[in-house]
């Protein structure tokens, strides 16, 4: 495990989108693992900017993100599909149709089928970046009594639904369920570039880190992970 303290929320973008550019410049067709949320929108400024300087080439690069919320059509400004569309994927040269993200209106459990099979067609993640909720949860694996392995369908916690209301207008309604990649296809990815900033993290990235491994807080995890980078900032 190597732990990257940042002074403040820019350094930390600055310094894990260093890592996926290391990453892409020495892989170019690499398969990066993407994560949504307010934490990542820093690095993938970073990414798009060194992309317009010239400096990074998405051309061959084949992405693959961690959830969705069931119910949102790609278009609707609050899918996933459409912050990466924003975000990332809409500033810089990436193939279209090598962006991959569940899609939220299919029915969830032939998408967990195919989002798997998807994963293991692409040989594997390569890199995965990941954000960590407030109860631990990476991607949409929210705590409970068991890790899931697969792809699969959530109903999301009374905490996620709260730290996440801030993304949907007053009165707009905010889907109780998503799809998110499991445990496993996590775990096998080649290296794992977790982020976090803010005091409000510190907490519970010390138990996910140090604290004993449960499912209880799914981050938890990623202790038995053999290629684990974190990148904190404010902390
Ligand atoms: P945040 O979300 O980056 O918006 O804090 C992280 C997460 O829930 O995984």
């Amino acid at each position: 495990m190597k732990l990257i303290r940042a002074r403040d929320y820019g350094e930390m973008s600055r310094r894990a989108a260093n890592l996926i550019f290391a990453q892409v410049t020495l892989k170019p067709d690499s398969v990066l693992g993407l994560a949504t949320g307010s934490t990542p929108i820093g690095i993938y400024d970073c990414l798009a900017d060194w992309f317009a300087g010239g400096d990074l080439d998405f051309g061959e690069v084949t992405t693959i993100n961690l959830d969705e919320y069931c119910g949102l059509a790609p278009t609707h400004p609050q899918s996933y599909r459409y912050f990466m569309q924003t975000h990332l994927f809409g500033r810089v040269n990436i193939n279209p149709a090598r962006t991959n993200v569940p899609l939220g209106m299919a029915e969830p459990e032939a998408e967990s089928t195919r989002y798997d099979a998807l994963i293991a067609g692409c040989g594997g993640i390569d890199m995965q970046l990941l954000g960590i909720g407030h109860n631990g949860h990476i991607g949409f694996n929210e705590p409970g009594s068991s890790f899931e392995r697969g792809t699969h369908c959530v109903e999301l916690s009374q905490s996620t639904l709260e730290a996440n209301a801030r993304f949907f207008k007053e009165g707009e309604e905010m889907p109780r369920a998503a799809i998110t990649m499991g445990m496993g296809a996590i775990m096998q990815a080649g290296k794992i570039l977790l982020v976090a900033s803010g005091k409000e993290k510190a907490g519970i990235l010390d138990k996910a880190l140090n604290g004993p491994v449960t499912p209880e807080i799914p981050a938890s995890l990623l202790q038995l992970h053999p290629n684990l980078i974190i990148v904190t900032g404010d902390m």
